[in-house]
C-alpha cells in the first residue's frame, strides 16, 4: 500500500465566503482532494472563530454558510474527512498537552499577538489590553489541529506560515520529551499555492471583507450582478479600445474563463466593447459556472439537518483517527490507568516490536558490547564483553535471525545463550517470577522477525 499525502486545512468560521475565497482557497482545495494520492482533512475551525468573534448568531450562521459553500462547491465527503473542529473533543485535550510543552517565548513572537500588543503600545494602552488567552494560545490550538492528524501538507495563506512553523516546533518538543526515540508527530509543511490568483476586488485592491470590496458568491444572482455593476473601470466610452491587462474586471474574468473565452473577451475589449456590456459578460460567465452550485447551496441551507448528519459522520471518521492516537499520547505523558499499570509495559513492548533496536558501544578496556532496547527505550538485554566488534555483530545477527532462543531463567532475571555460551543478560530487576516471565515474553516479541 502506498501512503497517501495527508492534506489538512481549517477555515475560520467568522464570515460568509466570497468570490475571492472561492477562487483562492475553496476551489483549489476541492480540486486537490480529488487527487488519488491525497487524503484530505478539511474542517471548520470554529474554536478559532470564538477567538475573534463573540457574537453567537454570527458564529452559527458562518459555520452553516461555510459548510454549505464547500459542499455545494463539489466537496465529496466520501473522499475527504470534513468535520467541525468543535465536534472533536480530542483537539482541546491535545491542545492542553501541547500547551504544557510550548515555550511562552515562542508564543510571544506570534505575529497576530504581537500586532495587538504593538497597537496597544502605540495608543498608550496597557500592552495586554483586550488580549485574551485565546488569542495568545491561538497557535497552540492550531498546532493541535495539525498534529492530531499527522498532516504532511497544510495549505494556508502566507499569514499562516508562522503558525505551521510553530506547530513543527511544538510537535518536535513533544517528540523529544516523550517519544523515547519514537516520533509521535509528523512534521507538517505549509503549502502555499503560488499558482492560484488572489482575486482583485471591486476597487482593484485584493478582494477582502476588510476592504468591503467583495463579490458575493452564493447569496443570489442579483447580489452578484449588483456587485459586478460596481466594479471600478476607467472612463473609456463604448467604441474606444480598452486595455485588458490593466483592467481588474478582465483579471476576474480570466480566473473563471477557458483560454478560448479569455481570448475572445480580450479581442472584444480591444475592439471597444463598452464597460457595461463587459460587466454583463462577466456576470454571464460567473452565473454559468456557479449557478448550479448556488442552487445546491440554497438547498443545503434550507435543510440544515442533512448538513448536520454529514458533519457528524465526518467527526466520527476524524475521531476514529484522533481517539486512539490521543490515548497513546496520554499514556506517553503519564496519564495512565492505575489498574493496567502492571500489564501495560508488556503490551507496549508488543506494539513496539518493530522498532526494537540494538545499540553497540565500547567499554573503556576496548571490548565491545551491545544493548537491546525496546522502542520505548527500555533496555531488554545487555551483552557480555566481546573482544571485537565483529564478534558482537555476529551475535546480534544470530539473535535477530528468528532461530529459537535459548533463554534461561534465574530468580530475578534471565540469560540468553547461543552455542553453549551465555551471550547476554537481562538488566531489569524483576520483583517475581511472573514479572520476569513478562520480561522474557517482551524479549521474544522484540526479537520476532518482522513480517509484512
Ligand atoms: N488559522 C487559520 C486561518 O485563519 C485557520 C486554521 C485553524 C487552520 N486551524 C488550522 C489552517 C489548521 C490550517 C491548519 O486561516
Amino acid at each position: 500500500m502506498t501512503t497517501r499525502t495527508r492534506i489538512l486545512t481549517g477555515i475560520t468560521t467568522t464570515g460568509t465566503p466570497h468570490l475571492g475565497n472561492y477562487a483562492g482557497a475553496i476551489r483549489p482545495a476541492i480540486l486537490a482532494s480529488q487527487d488519488a494520492n491525497a487524503d484530505s482533512f478539511y474542517f471548520l475551525a470554529d474554536y478559532h472563530a470564538l477567538i475573534k468573534c463573540d457574537d453567537p448568531q454570527r458564529i452559527q450562521r458562518s459555520r452553516m454558510e461555510i459548510a454549505a459553500t464547500w459542499l455545494a462547491g463539489g466537496l465529496d465527503v466520501n473522499r475527504v474527512t470534513f468535520y467541525r473542529q468543535s465536534d472533536i473533543p480530542e483537539i482541546p485535550e491535545l491542545t492542553w498537552l501541547l500547551t504544557c510543552v510550548a515555550a511562552k517565548g515562542l508564543l510571544n513572537r506570534a505575529h497576530a499577538y504581537k500586532a495587538s500588543v504593538d497597537k496597544n503600545v502605540e495608543t498608550g494602552e496597557d500592552p495586554d489590553a483586550g488580549i485574551t488567552m485565546g488569542l495568545y494560545g491561538y497557535p497552540v490550538l492550531m498546532a493541535a489541529d495539525i498534529l492530531m492528524f499527522n498532516a504532511h501538507k497544510v495549505p494556508v495563506g502566507r499569514d499562516q506560515i508562522q503558525h505551521v512553523e510553530m506547530a513543527r516546533d511544538i510537535g518536535q518538543r513533544f517528540n523529544h520529551l516523550f517519544g523515547n526515540g519514537k516520533e509521535f508527530f509528523t512534521m507538517p509543511e505549509a503549502l502555499i499555492e503560488e499558482s492560484v490568483a488572489t482575486l482583485p476586488g471591486l476597487d482593484g485592491r485584493k478582494m477582502s471583507k476588510s476592504y468591503d470590496n467583495t463579490i458575493p458568491l452564493f447569496t443570489s444572482a442579483k447580489d452578484m450582478k449588483d456587485a459586478i455593476s460596481r466594479i471600478v473601470t476607467d472612463s473609456r466610452a463604448p467604441g474606444e479600445a480598452k486595455d485588458p491587462d490593466n483592467s481588474h474586471l478582465f483579471t476576474l474574468f480570466q480566473a473563471f474563463a477557458s483560454k478560448a473565452q479569455e481570448e475572445e473577451f480580450r479581442a472584444e475589449l480591444l475592439q471597444g466593447l463598452g464597460w457595461g456590456e463587459a460587466k454583463n459578460r462577466l456576470f454571464q460567465l460567473l452565473d454559468g459556472q456557479l449557478g448550479e452550485a448556488r442552487e445546491r447551496y440554497h438547498q443545503l441551507i434550507s435543510r440544515p439537518s442533512d448538513m448536520e448528519d454529514l458533519l457528524l459522520i465526518g467527526a466520527k471518521k476524524a475521531r476514529a483517527v484522533a481517539a486512539p492516537f490521543l490515548a497513546e499520547l496520554r499514556e506517553a505523558v503519564g496519564l495512565r490507568s492505575f489498574v493496567e499499570q502492571a500489564a501495560a509495559p508488556v503490551a507496549a513492548k508488543k506494539k513496539a516490536a518493530k522498532a526494537a533496536r540494538f545499540v553497540s558501544f565500547r567499554e573503556d578496556d576496548g571490548s565491545f558490547r551491545f544493548r537491546l532496547l525496546a522502542a520505548d527505550g527500555e533496555q531488554l538485554l545487555l551483552s557480555r564483553n566481546f573482544a571485537d566488534g565483529k564478534a558482537a555483530g555476529a551475535v546480534t545477527k544470530q539473535l535477530q535471525s528468528g532461530q529459537t532462543l535459548d533463554i534461561r531463567s534465574e530468580a530475578y532475571g534471565f540469560n540468553v545463550w547461543l552455542d553453549g555460551e551465555c551471550v547476554a543478560e537481562s538488566t531489569a530487576i524483576y520483583a517475581d517470577a511472573a514479572e520476569r516471565d513478562a520480561g522474557i515474553a517482551a524479549l521474544r516479541v522484540a526479537l520476532t522477525p518482522i513480517e509484512d
